[in-house]
């Protein structure tokens, strides 16, 4: 599949040089709009806002990057499938019969029907509800009926979509050439064997629907700026809800205390900083406050230890591949966030609670404990990430002056606009 078929569509909807956001008596172009960033400063309102943006956003970001479909334990056996869908594309993330996992776009090759309809389930065939075209699991076209003598079934099997697994986890990208994904499989090989990500399982998930265009939930992930104010929750175990200053102290113990069995090295080709070619990921590991094993509440442990690990040092770890796919690793349990765009003024978080494959439900964890923390969180975050897009949606937003615990946010947006301006 190629993405520049994409390109050709999305320019015929686009007049060139027209003003990225005529709406607001602004005739700037998208190219003036992305010159005109000030840093140290929020973007202009067109970016939240604008139609045509989000176009291109579709084609320099959402197509080409990796971006997390779910976890290997979905899909157990043979048959297994389930749907990653994001803006107008749905994707179905099949185990084959020879145990690989795939992903085909959920489009038919005779007249482009979605083929499957149930979000999940278990299927020997892909047969179309339409007019009974079926693939195999692998994608290729096995019967289409009625067809005339000439027509090679070997021709239209269904569209692939690349697959990359780190550990369990399942990343795809919808892009022929995506950025290259083994730089960080390099760098962070010990810390995927440190926290076992070969040995998770996905113990529970939530989807959280967000009226706002899908950067502000970026942002708003990228910084802790808003930790104290908005989530109690959390601020009471993470040290990094603490002002800069408190928290290098707390992070000097920690690091004096460390016993080296955890990887404490930073490695960051975080957004901005990553290699031309490379997908851009980052590793870190932050304190928790004094006395704080995990995310829960009162910072109890509350699932076996990952991985490697033989004890709780009071610490967690952050990790992220691409633009929209985020982990938070506790010693017994990790977190990942995914932010779905669906539309200029809608997304998704998707949030994934991981536990090691051998534990048991009802005997070394419970779910209503392990989910505690990050579903409180991101309720609360919903709501101030809707707040944030109303009132970026008012005549009289204007960019305004970022802080400096939100670095990461301003690494984004470089990385952002580099993006869009392609
Ligand atoms: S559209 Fe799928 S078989 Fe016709
Ligand atoms: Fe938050």
């Amino acid at each position: 599949m190629s993405t520049d078929k994409w390109n050709l569509s999305f320019k015929v909807q686009r007049k060139s040089g027209m003003a990225a956001a005529e709406w607001n008596g602004d005739n700037r172009t998208i190219e003036q709009l992305i010159e005109d960033y000030q840093p140290g400063y929020s973007m202009e309102q067109q970016f939240y806002r604008d139609p045509e943006i989000y176009q291109r956003e579709i084609e320099n970001i959402f197509l080409k990057h990796w971006i997390l479909a779910g976890h290997v334990s979905q899909i157990p056996n043979a048959g297994d499938f389930f749907l990653f869908e994001m803006d107008r594309e749905s994707v179905i993330v099949i185990r084959t019969r020879d145990g690989e996992v795939r992903a085909h776009l959920n489009v038919c090759r005779h007249r482009g029907s979605h083929i499957c309809l149930e979000k999940q389930g278990n299927a020997k065939l892909l047969t179309c509800p339409y007019h009974a075209w079926s693939f195999d699991l692998d994608g290729n076209l096995v019967s289409a009926r009625l067809m005339a003598e000439d027509f090679d079934k070997s021709q239209n099997g269904l569209h692939a979509a690349k697959v990359e697994l780190v550990g369990g986890l399942i990343f795809i990208s919808l892009s022929d050439n995506p950025p290259s994904l083994a730089t960080m499989r390099k760098d962070l090989g010990d810390v995927f064997d440190t926290f076992g990500f070969d040995h998770m399982k996905l113990a529970a998930s939530k989807t959280f629907p967000i009226a706002a265009n899908w950067k502000l939930a970026v942002e708003n992930y990228q910084e802790c700026y808003h930790c104290t104010p908005s989530h109690q929750e959390y601020a009471k175990i993470h040290a990094l809800a603490l002002a800069p200053e408190k928290f290098a102290e707390l992070k000097e113990d920690y690091l004096a205390a460390s016993d080296g069995s955890v990887r404490q090295e930073e490695s960051s080709c975080y957004f901005d900083r990553a290699k031309p070619g490379d997908e851009g990921y980052q590793y870190g590991r932050n304190p928790l406050l004094k006395g704080m094993k995990s995310g829960a509440l009162g910072g109890e442990a509350v699932a076996p230890l990952l991985g490697k690990l033989k004890r709780h040092d009071g610490a967690a770890s952050e990790f992220m591949v691409g633009p929209l796919s985020f982990f938070l690793i506790y010693n017994d349990h990790m977190v990942g966030y995914r932010f779905v765009p669906n539309s200029h003024e809608t997304c998704s978080c998707d949030v994934f609670w991981f536990v090691r494959d051998d534990a048991v439900e009802g005997r070394d964890y419970d779910l209503e404990k392990l989910t505690w923390l990050w579903d409180i969180t991101t309720q609360s975050d919903e709501e101030i990430i809707v707040n944030n897009q109303k009132g970026v949606d008012s005549h009289f937003y204007r960019p305004g002056r970022l802080s400096k615990m939100e670095y990461f946010e301003q690494s984004f947006l470089n990385w952002y606009l580099a993006a869009l301006k392609g």
